[in-house]
């Protein structure tokens, strides 16, 4: 089964599904990465799939002239890559209509869905009275952080716990997670 993997930035949630593959803890499950996209040219991430023995396709958004016109190029690359499901790793771009009408894709959001949609969600849901904070992993639709909700993590926010804590907590969920939500649908069909 063949998956594409897009990200923007530090990519450490790239990194832990790569591992995951590379280490064959998906056992019954034969996973390959078709192509793995890159929206930024700096983008850490990149040494990070390198690393992997793979090495990304950068579709750089600045150099479209339209979100449609970037949205293209990457359904175009997906399509031609064979993917049957495209994995946003910290893939921090819009996506329009364009590509989430082609492209069955997921999504990984540092918060409880439907809570704290947008950019800004660890911050909002730290700052928020509840208890409780976690992660989702929803289905990509057009509206942002808005698609069907597949799984999702939760914890209790602790007494005196800083930014960095929740922070750090919320990506170690996310690594736990992504890979296991991956494998979870691939071996559903
Ligand atoms: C994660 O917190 C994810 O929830 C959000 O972007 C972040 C990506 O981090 N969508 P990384 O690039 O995988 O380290």
């Amino acid at each position: 089964k063949k998956i594409a993997i897009l990200f923007s930035g530090e990519g450490s949630n790239l990194e832990k599904l790569l591992a995951c593959l590379h280490n064959q803890v998906f056992e019954h499950c034969k996973i390959k990465v078709a192509i793995a996209i890159c929206n930024r040219p700096n983008a850490a991430g990149i040494e990070k799939s390198r690393s992997y023995g793979i090495e990304p396709l950068i579709i750089d958004h600045a150099r479209y002239e339209s979100r449609e016109a970037f949205d293209e190029a990457l359904v175009e690359a997906i399509h031609h890559s064979g993917a049957e499901l495209t994995v946003l790793a910290g893939f921090m771009r819009f996506l329009t209509p364009y590509f989430t009408q082609q492209v069955k894709a997921i999504n990984l959001h540092p918060s409880l869905l439907p809570l704290f949609k947008g950019g800004n969600a660890i911050k909002e849901s730290f700052d928020s009275p509840m208890k409780v904070a976690g992660i989702s992993v929803h289905y990509v639709s057009e509206e942002l952080d808005g698609g069907e909700i597949i799984a999702q993590r939760c914890f209790e926010k602790s007494e005196g716990m800083s930014l960095e804590d929740f922070e750090a907590k919320i990506h170690t969920l996310e690594h736990e997670l992504l890979p296991e939500t991956v494998k979870n649908l691939l071996n559903r069909n």
